[in-house]
This record gives structure tokens, C-alpha cells and sequence, in this order.
């Protein structure tokens, strides 16, 4: 059957994939560590639960308004309020099927064929195949200097007269990264002269650590939601464990947001009700699961991180926000997609090659999942790679002995 071009060209999800192939290992009863996973394990907060189950009860579900139900924009418009400073309106906001679909929509309503975005490396890995997907050119910028916060310089100099938009994301997956407040300022600034669309992905803007705060891209402007080039990316996935209901929003001038209403209309209709009144249950009700969820995972980033500056030749940057770190690990292999396909196959651990992100010679490790999984994840890694590890070590009840350093 002929397929067309773009859709062969367009990538397979590397974190998906890994996701499949682990539980297909742990269906035949191998003790794998997933170091890759992209969601936190906590359960889904009571309010959303019961929220979604009236819903559900009163048998009452149906199609709703295809930008979402008016009692979740509401709770959305709040969110805004609380966490953004800005007042918008029920038709500044449109709600999809996860923060995923709010970028395809968003993409799709701002490009012509070939215009470019300026994406920043590391990156998520879903951002280019999905310009790419919209007849789009994805310009990658990465920072010269080895870090992970690429320089308004470099930045300018990726810009062109075909810039359509920019991807922002701080906290970043996969680096745990914060782009500092001066850089958010200047992108802001830089955007808004050159009416460049500022998409900023907040979707990890909660989970920041040590006390830290994420700069809103919002509060470096004056311009009002009507008339500033940025626009905001948010969802339930990351803020409160959610990632099932695929519920995420974008809040933006109406004239975007309605061409947006379109295509949503045109594709999925409204996101699945249930869904949204389980997401309008977690954003209404008590908020004590997001900090704990923060603490926990803050908790789960000392873990790894000891470990793995406890690793020889491994260098790791601190992450102060996400679930994800990205070390360098170009000392034992600079082929990222090698070495992880080589730590699945011999210590039966989890990672994600750190070129899917832009970044070779490192792998992305996530620390959402169990304390003691980090820890002996890495010393699964440590066995495998470092020639000064012990030369044995059980993986569930088989000792195994290193014969390859
Ligand atoms: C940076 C980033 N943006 C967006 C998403 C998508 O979130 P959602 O589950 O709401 O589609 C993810 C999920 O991994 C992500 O890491």
C-alpha cells in the first residue's frame, strides 16, 4: 500500500517504544529497571476521581463544546489567574487531548509549508517530527558551549525572515534544566519585537525544586493576552500524575485560539468529557498532592544524582525541575542508541539515548519512578560499564558475571 512521504518520514516515538519493549521483557518475568519513564507513579488525586465518577454515574456524556467543557475553562482561567497573574477570557483558552495535541493544533494553526521554529536543544523529542508534520522546518539550536541553555546570541543568529514560532520549554525534558529569568526575558522581549509566536511548554512549570520558581514567560511582557506574541502550553499530565486523561490547554489570543477550535473540531471534537471533569476535579480541589508529588521527586533527584557523580567518567548536571537528568556519558560510548541498547540487553536497564533529544553521548534517565529502583538502576549501569565495579552482581535471582571490560 503507498504511504506518503511525510508520514514515512516521520519518526516513531523512541520513549513509547521503550515503554513497550521494557513491558514486553517484564511480561516474561525479567527484572527490568525502567529508568526511562515519562510519568510520576503517584495515583490520580481523589478529587479528580470522584469528579470524573459522578460524571460517569449520571450517565450524562455526550458531546460538549469542542474547546472544552466551560466549567473546566473556568478552572483553567483561575490557574491562569493564581499561577500567570493574567485575566483571560473563556475564549482565550482551548482545551485538548493532552498538552501533545495542544502543540500539533497549535503548530498547525501557525505554519505555512516551510516555515521554520526555532527548537532548543535538548529538546522533547516530539517537537520536530511534529513541525515536520505540519509541513514545517524544525531549526534546531544548540548551545556551543556543552551546556543545556543555549545563548540569546545563538538563538538570533537561528532566526531568519521564514520564523514562525519558538518552543520553549523550562523545566526541560529531557535536561531537568531552568533557563534562567534573564533568558526568558530576553526571548520575550526578542519575540515580541519580531512577532515570533513564543510557545512556551510549561507542562513541568510546578515540579521545580530547591525553592526555586519557574520564571513565567507572561510577566516580561506588558502586551495584553490579545495582542502578545506568547502563548501558553499547560496540562494535567505532569502537575498531578494524569497522565491517562490526556487533558491539556493552551491559552492564547482568540483569534488563535479559535482557528485552533477548527482543526480540533474538524479532528477529535471535544476532548473525552470524562476526562475533562476528572482534570476540572484536580484543579479545583486540594492542592496538597502537587507538593508532595514535588517533594518526592525532589527527594528522587538526590538519590540519582549521588549516584551517579559517584560514577566514574559519568558527568551530570543538577537538574532543578522535571522528573529527567541527562548525563553525559560519552566517556563509555558516544553512540547513545548503542549504549542503551547495550545496558537493556546486559543489565536489563531502561534509558533513552540522548540523540532522540538532540544530545549524543548522553542518556536521558528518568527519576519519577521508586528510590530504590535509582539505586539499583545505577548499579546495574555501573556493573555493565565501569571495569573497576565489581565484577558479579544478581539481576533478580541470577548472579551474573561481566566478561566483556
Ligand atoms: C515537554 C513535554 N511537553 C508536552 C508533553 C505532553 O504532555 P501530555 O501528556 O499532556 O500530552 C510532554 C510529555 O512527556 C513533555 O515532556
Amino acid at each position: 500500500m503507498p504511504l506518503s512521504q511525510l508520514a514515512k518520514s516521520i519518526a516513531e516515538s523512541p520513549t513509547l517504544r521503550l515503554n513497550e519493549e521494557a513491558q514486553l521483557l517484564r511480561d516474561k518475568g525479567e527484572p527490568v529497571i525502567h529508568l526511562g519513564i515519562g510519568e510520576p507513579k503517584n495515583k490520580a488525586p481523589i478529587n479528580a476521581v470522584l469528579s470524573s465518577a459522578a460524571k460517569l454515574r449520571g450517565g450524562d456524556v455526550k458531546y460538549v463544546p469542542t474547546d472544552g467543557l466551560p466549567s473546566l475553562k473556568k478552572a483553567i482561567i483561575r490557574y491562569t489567574e493564581e499561577n500567570y497573574g493574567r485575566m483571560v477570557a473563556p475564549e482565550n483558552v482551548i482545551v485538548s487531548v493532552g498538552a501533545k495535541q495542544s502543540l500539533f493544533n497549535l503548530l498547525f494553526a501557525l505554519l505555512n509549508p516551510q516555515d521554520e521554529v526555532i527548537v532548543l536543544a535538548p529538546y522533547w523529542v516530539s517537537y520536530p517530527e511534529m513541525i515536520k508534520m505540519v509541513y514545517g522546518v524544525p531549526v534546531i539550536v544548540t548551545p556551543g558551549d556543552g551546556s543545556f541553555v543555549p545563548r540569546m546570541e545563538e538563538i538570533e543568529r537561528a532566526v531568519s525572515p521564514y520564523t514562525r514560532a519558538m518552543i520553549v520549554n523550562s523545566p526541560n525534558n529531557p535536561s531537568g534544566v531552568m533557563y534562567p529569568p534573564e533568558l526568558i526575558a530576553d526571548l520575550v522581549g526578542f519575540c515580541e519585537r519580531r512577532a515570533i509566536t513564543l510557545i512556551m511548554d510549561d507542562i513541568y512549570h510546578k515540579l521545580v525544586f530547591d525553592g526555586k520558581q519557574a520564571p513565567s514567560a507572561l510577566s516580561y511582557t506588558d502586551a495584553d493576552i490579545e495582542s502578545t506574541h506568547v502563548v501558553i502550553v499547560n496540562g494535567i499530565s505532569k502537575l498531578y500524575g494524569m497522565t491517562g486523561f490526556r487533558i491539556g490547554w493552551v491559552v492564547a489570543r482568540r483569534e488563535l485560539v479559535s482557528v485552533m477550535t477548527n482543526i480540533q473540531a474538524q479532528t477529535t471534537s471535544c476532548p473525552p468529557v470524562l476526562s475533562q471533569a476528572a482534570a476540572e476535579g484536580a484543579l479545583t480541589g486540594v492542592q496538597t498532592g502537587v507538593e508532595n508529588l514535588r517533594l518526592l521527586i525532589q527527594n528522587n533527584r538526590d538519590i540519582i544524582l549521588n549516584e551517579l557523580r559517584a560514577f566514574p567518567g559519568v558527568h551530570v548536571n543538577k537538574p532543578d525541575g522535571t522528573f529527567y537528568c541527562l548525563p553525559d556519558f560519552s566517556a563509555y560510548n558516544r553512540d547513545s542508541v548503542a549504549l542503551a541498547d547495550f545496558l537493556l540487553k546486559k543489565a536489563l536497564v531502561v534509558t533513552v539515548p540522548g540523540r532522540e533529544f538532540g544530545m549524543e553521548g548522553h542518556l536521558r534517565l528518568s527519576f519519577a519512578g521508586a528510590g530504590k529502583d535509582l539505586l539499583e538502576g545505577v548499579k546495574r549501569m555501573k556493573w555493565a560499564l565501569d571495569p573497576n565495579a565489581p565484577n558479579d552482581i544478581y539481576i533478580g535471582d541470577r548472579k551474573l558475571i561481566r566478561d566483556w571490560l
